[in-house]
């Protein structure tokens, strides 16, 4: 497989090279064996080593992998005029981006917010990534010099719970899952260990709140019944859902991720589970494969994630796919608006209007994003969720 990729370059392959010295050090520090998740947490943010906090290029057509405020701004455009309905409502009311990539959908939407003449008096993101935040400022400096003062990248937490709208595209799909496996023998959950000087994956029984979880996952009907099943499960979710409801006073939390409800995620024939690895826009399932260079993701529980949610008081006011999401958010006129400048009648505008029909293919298609990925939100308060997740509400089947 590995000759069929693109080469590193020598500097990139000298850092996975360090990256998985670093591993080993914590594998055997930790007795010979690490968790899949603590393996994908290093190889995603070891400290100035892991994918996401050292400097490959990741995101957009020069990196790894694509996600939708990267293909096109009218994504950002129509999530803008969703919050809108939010920040009406609610005084002093501010906007928290997670996890914000290349900075792209916080440049979009704050030019979106201009428009439509409702900026937040905050535009806050929360990065984990030292790279990806340096990036981001980079690109706003560049692209919206004159809002940018209105962004403020947060360290930790905020320091008070906010009022307003938490967003976040792609970032659940990116926290450390646990693997399992259900064989023969019964439930083992699958981690690193060091064979022949290499990093390779090992099985041990699953125990403790893992094994819980997957014996609460088979005793639902028709879950896990299969032997050699391998699937992922995220440990780490409720903890994180808990978080965002500590740092929202009032307001919505909407989340934009692949992922299905529960019955989806753990049919029989699902039975090598939803890791995927991205490098250089080639998907694959070897979370091996020149550690640090490329990205890890599993697909989200959507039912596990209301159940977090739900567990700490929030309500879950909408699911939906995102090209309900979209459709009823205005994407129509979007796209008036986009095309209205251009007749099409110069080779630039042609080229435009192929790419904006390429665009809304991959953003609303059920074989690309429009079905695959979904839109979740958690309302705290009285505040209402978003008109959009109205479109087509699938909290019934969750
Ligand atoms: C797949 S990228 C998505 C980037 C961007 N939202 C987009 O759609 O283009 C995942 C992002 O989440 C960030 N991230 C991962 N875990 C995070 C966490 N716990 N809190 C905040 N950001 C996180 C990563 O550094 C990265 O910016």
């Amino acid at each position: 497989m590995l000759s069929e990729f693109p080469q590193p370059e020598p500097d990139a392959l000298k850092h996975s090279v360090s990256l998985v010295a670093h591993i080993k050090e914590q594998i055997l520090a930790a007795g010979g064996w690490i968790s899949f998740a603590d393996y994908m947490e290093l190889v995603l943010y070891a400290p100035g080593m892991g994918y996401y906090s050292a400097g490959a290029h990741k995101l957009g057509m020069d990196g790894d992998f694509v996600t939708a405020p990267e293909i096109s701004p009218l994504f950002s455009r129509c999530l803008a005029k969703q919050c809108v309905e939010v920040l009406t409502e609610l005084d002093n009311s501010v906007v928290l981006e997670l996890g914000a990539g290349s900075g792209v959908m916080a440049a979009d939407m704050l030019l979106e917010f201009e428009r439509l003449q409702c900026l937040p008096a905050e535009y806050l993101v929360l990065e984990t990534s030292a790279d990806l935040r340096a990036r981001q400022a980079a690109l706003l400096h560049e692209r919206v010099p004159h809002l940018v003062s209105r962004v403020r990248w947060l360290d930790g937490m905020p320091e008070q719970p906010i009022r307003g709208v938490i967003v976040a595209n792609e970032v659940v799909d990116a926290l450390p899952v646990e693997r399992f496996a259900i064989n023969r023998d019964g439930p083992a959950e699958l981690g690193v260990g060091i064979q022949a000087d290499k990093l390779v994956e090992e099985m041990r029984p699953a125990t403790g709140v893992l094994l819980k979880s997957i014996e609460l996952l088979q005793s639902e009907s028709g879950l896990l019944t299969e032997s050699d099943y391998t699937s992922e499960l995220s440990l780490r979710l409720p903890a994180w859902v808990a978080s965002l409801n500590d740092w929202l006073q009032e307001g919505v939390v909407l989340l934009f991720d692949y992922g299905f409800s529960r019955r989806e995620y753990y049919l029989p024939e699902r039975s090598s589970g939803t890791l995927r690895c991205y490098y250089r826009h080639r998907a694959h399932d070897n979370p091996f494969v020149w550690p640090g260079l490329q990205d890890i993701t599993a697909w989200v529980d959507f039912s596990y994630l209301a159940e977090a949610a739900q567990a700490v008081g929030m309500k879950v006011a909408g699911y939906t796919t995102q090209a309900h999401f979209l459709l009823a958010a205005g994407l129509d006129e979007q796209v008036a608006i986009e095309t209205e400048s251009y007749a099409g009648n110069t080779q630039d505008e042609q080229q435009k209007q192929i790419e904006l029909a390429h665009a809304l293919r991959q953003l609303i298609l059920p074989g690309e994003m429009g079905e695959s990925i979904k839109v979740m939100a958690l309302c705290k308060g009285s505040v209402l969720a978003p008109s959009a997740l109205a479109g087509r509400d699938m909290r019934s089947s969750l």
